[in-house]
């Protein structure tokens, strides 16, 4: 049976908490269900030390063995890196070597679905239940681009601050691609999402580029799919007054998208819920002729400083992230689905109090294992 290499990375905080794991470890918990349940084929997990982890053990965040271990993987699985430990004076800190691990594998299209949508979440929305009820959004960022990744200058004269700035920059080819990858997700539904696409065009000389380009490509190849634009401002302030407005794919460059999915993603109830992938080309829906595409998979939240090391956290965006990696990077849909069955069964199981089985981030009392161990307990179900 073929032998999938899975590269894992807790990274920091509630990814793993120096000595305690937390998410990632549910996540691989979930995993290892599925190998053992699987004859067809073998889940070969591995941990590598990224983050601050990293630069305790090593000095750095990303060293060149865990980059090789990703570069050779099929798939890599990520907790979330940082910390206060290694905060912005820092001189070396963890969030570079994220964005040298993406950079580096070309990942250039960040999936980040806000549509894990339960009637029994709809109480810890923070919007009215009327006004999330419905909201169904995959956010797109393009992620090696941007404001991330141009020419930037620290401010280091000393004594006095002296200046710094970032630069932006976009070219047309890394618009067309991304937007090809939103296109290609617009398609995935009969019929096909709408388009939203979001910049600062009356601003940015990048943005103006971005509208330009994102209505050529859209029109010329795609004319079967809707599409409008929305200035970023403003998008933020639908996002949270009448989010269902922004439906469909919502595509975005760097910056606004990591900032607008962090936004969305507490829509359908916490951050906490909310996988992502990270790909390097349009996702292939498992199919006689799927094509892998290697994939960074992580939840879209962080390190959560605030609760690492207290058993709390939600595993759900990391085992949903792990499900994604099955579907995308593997072509293992039946797999997937299964995972996303049992989460989904924990998620609106009743029980006394009606606080559900759930972290305390959606009002339960629940830790992060006992979550983890009532997954696997409705995966085995499901399976
Ligand atoms: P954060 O996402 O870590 O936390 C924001 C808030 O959400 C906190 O109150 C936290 O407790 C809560 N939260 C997050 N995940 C949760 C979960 N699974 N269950 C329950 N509650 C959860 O954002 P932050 O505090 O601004 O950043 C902390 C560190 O994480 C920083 O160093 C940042 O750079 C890093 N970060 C890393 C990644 C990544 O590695 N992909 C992503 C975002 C932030
Ligand atoms: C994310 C994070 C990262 C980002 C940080 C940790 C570099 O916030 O994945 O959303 O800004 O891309
Ligand atoms: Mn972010």
């Amino acid at each position: 049976p073929p032998a999938y290499r899975i590269v894992v990375l807790p990274g920091d905080g509630i990814g793993k908490n120096f000595h305690r794991p937390e998410v990632v470890a549910e996540a691989t918990k979930v995993l290892e269900v599925i190998n053992a349940s699987s004859p067809d084929f073998e889940l070969k997990l591995e941990t590598h030390k990224f983050g601050g982890a990293a630069i305790d053990a090593v000095g750095e965040p990303l060293p060149p063995s865990t980059l090789k271990a990703c570069q050779e993987a099929d798939a890599i699985l990520m907790g979330s890196i940082g910390g206060p430990k290694w905060g912005v004076d820092a001189k070396v800190r963890p969030e570079p070597g994220l964005l040298t691990l993406r950079k580096t594998l070309g990942l250039y299209a960040n999936i980040r679905p806000a549509n894990f949508a339960s009637e029994a979440l709809l109480e810890y929305t923070p919007l009215k239940p009327e006004i999330a009820r419905g909201f169904n959004t995959v956010v797109i960022r393009e992620l090696i681009g941007g404001i991330y990744f141009a020419a930037r200058k620290e401010a280091t004269v000393e004594p006095d601050i002296g200046t710094a700035w970032d630069t932006m920059m976009y070219s047309e080819s890394e618009v067309q691609r991304i937007t090809h990858v939103a296109a290609q997700i617009a398609l995935s539904t009969n019929p096909p999402m709408e388009i939203h696409s979001i910049d600062k065009a009356n601003v940015l000389a990048c943005s103006r580029l971005w509208r330009k380009t994102v209505t050529e490509t859209l029109t010329k190849e795609y004319p079967q799919i809707k599409f409008d634009h929305h200035l970023v401002d403003a998008a933020a302030m639908v996002m949270v007054s009448n989010p269902k407005k922004l439906n469909g794919v919502v595509l975005t460059e760097n910056l606004f998208g990591d900032i607008l999915s962090d936004e969305s993603s507490v829509i359908p109830g916490s951050l906490g819920l909310l996988p992502s992938a990270s790909l390097a080309g349009a996702p292939s829906q498992p199919s006689p002729n799927f094509k892998p595409t290697p994939g960074l998979y992580e939840p879209v939240h962080g390190s959560a400083p605030d609760i690492a090391g207290k058993g709390i956290a939600n595993p759900i965006g990391t085992i949903l992230s792990a499900a994604m990696l099955l579907r995308y990077s593997l072509g293992l849909d039946k797999a997937a689905t299964a995972i996303e069955t049992a989460v989904r069964k924990v998620l609106d199981s009743p029980s006394s109090g009606g606080h559900g089985l759930r972290t305390a981030d959606l009002g339960g009392k629940v830790g992060t294992t006992e979550l983890g161990d009532k997954v696997v307990e409705a995966l085995k179900e499901v399976l």
